[in-house]
């Protein structure tokens, strides 16, 4: 069985610059929860038609497909020939699938491919059955309970608009009479295109079997044609993967307010309260606490991590370690074990060593801090000078006072302590004490006279 993916469409009622196929549902693109789909269900080749942005949704989708291009988007009948035109002649099945239902799952395609092969019929639909049919395409069954026809909502008439059955566009198909019946469609239809559906009717009016496998999950074989859906959808997917989290150990206390991204990993006695987003492949450990109103994305944390109201983005986190409330960390950043990152605290592409405080109001950035080091509240790395990025680079058992400015370059060596409110613009050796402030000057009595001045 070779797998054929339609996703070449222009996807116009997203109405959106970014093809159809790449919006995402819990991290990963429309058509590629399809492509693991079939090849969960045992499909290994897969071809993927793409026309609309070709090169970008080809890059987005990525490897372990074959691709064949539409050029023009003539209809679903049409994007399927440029996939049959890279078939050999080898009499296999075809599976056919739209590049739009991303909640399809491996069982069901598995169900339609043993069907199809055990009861030797030309071509098996997937169906299902709604209240309303809606704008999908109606399965016409004759009086044989046989498939005679597939008919699209806007070609129907009122009878057949009533039907319940609609088609889910996951068809297997003989490989050979595929490639004759393409042949034979026309887009003699109210939208102009060569209908994938039209290759059924020619088929059933031609005395050939057309067997139909009903879903009875219809959520399963939903499409996405606008970005209601797609929020529709995503929510199903959402609550399978906040479903499967809690039943490997983690608690969330609102699954509702919980985004978890379906690549996410995260250890058992680990807690997410509400409103907390956690993307791209990250990997949280066991007896963290996450949330709430946190987003953490493609970040790796160690076991028992506390992160509150925080946001961060591509980087590590070691054990033991406490970030937030409202803390910053940028890409780039390797926190170690037992670190306190308090309010306030922005970091980027820097590396803080283990059982560091930074506890309050600080920006360290291109910047390394040494081990039981403390970086007072309002401490700033100047890495920046209009031009150029520069390193600061700052000992173990470093004491930085409050408010203290770092120009960089500069280095701190261990043991150093930077008194509060100073200015570093060069580098202090281990073990000194640095004080660059003005020196305080006291005068007695001059508040007073000024007071005494004014009248007061
Ligand atoms: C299609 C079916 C309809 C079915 C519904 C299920 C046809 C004619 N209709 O309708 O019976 O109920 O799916 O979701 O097949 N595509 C191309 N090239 C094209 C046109 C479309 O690759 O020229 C791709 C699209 O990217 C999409 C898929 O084919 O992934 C289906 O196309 P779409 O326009 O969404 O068809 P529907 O109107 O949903
Ligand atoms: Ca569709």
């Amino acid at each position: 069985m070779i797998g054929i993916i339609l996703a070449a469409g222009k996807g116009t009622r997203m109405k959106s610059k970014l093809p159809k196929a790449l919006h995402t549902l819990c991290g990963k693109p429309m058509t590629r929860w399809i492509i693991d789909a079939c090849k969960g269900s045992g499909i290994q080749d897969c071809i993927v038609v793409v026309g609309m942005g070709a090169d970008q949704v080809m890059a987005g989708l990525g490897d372990g497909v074959r691709y064949a291009v539409q050029d023009q988007q003539l209809g679903t009948g049409d994007a399927c020939k440029r996939a049959v035109a890279l078939l050999g002649d080898e009499d296999a099945d075809v599976m056919v699938l739209p590049g739009d239902t991303p909640l399809v799952t491996a069982d069901i395609l598995k169900k339609l491919a043993s069907e199809h092969s055990s009861s030797g019929a030309s071509a098996t639909v997937l169906t299902t059955i709604l209240e309303e049919g809606g704008n999908y395409g109606r399965v016409i069954r004759g009086p044989d309970d046989l498939v005679t026809g597939i008919v699209e909502a806007k070609d129907a008439s009122p009878e057949q608009r009533a039907v319940c059955e609609i088609n889910s566009a996951i068809y297997c198909f003989k490989r050979s009479l595929l490639k004759v019946y393409l042949d034979r469609i026309t887009p003699a239809n109210v939208q102009g295109e060569y209908y994938l559906t039209d290759v059924i009717g020619l088929m059933a009016s031609d005395g050939l079997k057309v067997g139909a496998v009903v879903s009875e999950d219809p959520d399963i074989v939903e499409g996405i044609n606008d970005r209601a859906q797609l929020a529709n959808l995503t929510s199903i997917i959402r609550s399978k993967i906040n479903r499967r989290l809690m039943l490997d150990g983690v608690t969330l206390i609102d699954p509702a307010s919980t985004y978890v991204d379906h690549d996410v990993r995260i250890g058992a006695d680990s807690v997410i309260y509400p409103n907390t987003v956690i993307e791209k492949g990250s990997i949280i450990g066991r007896d963290c606490v996450i949330g709430p109103s946190t987003r953490l994305v493609k970040v790796r944390v160690g076991n028992d991590v506390t992160i509150i109201s925080s946001n961060v983005v591509d980087s590590e986190i070691g054990d033991k370690t406490w970030i937030g409330p409202f803390a910053n960390i940028r890409p780039g950043c390797k926190i170690g074990k037992d670190v306190k990152i308090g309010d306030f605290v922005e970091a980027k592409n820097a590396q803080i060593g283990d059982s560091v405080s930074m506890a309050h109001l600080s920006y360290v950035g291109d910047a390394e801090v040494g081990e039981h080091s403390n970086i007072g509240a309002g401490t700033i790395t100047c890495n920046y000078d209009g031009f150029e990025k520069h390193r600061t680079t700052i000992g173990r058992n470093v004491f930085v006072g409050s408010n203290v400015t770092l120009i960089a370059p500069v280095t701190i060596g261990d043991g150093a302590l930077i008194a509060a409110g100073s200015t570093i613009t060069e580098d202090v050796p281990g073990d000194a004490l640095a004080i660059a402030r003005e020196h305080q000057k006291v005068k007695e009595g001059w508040a007073k006279k000024r007071r005494e001045s004014k009248g007061k």
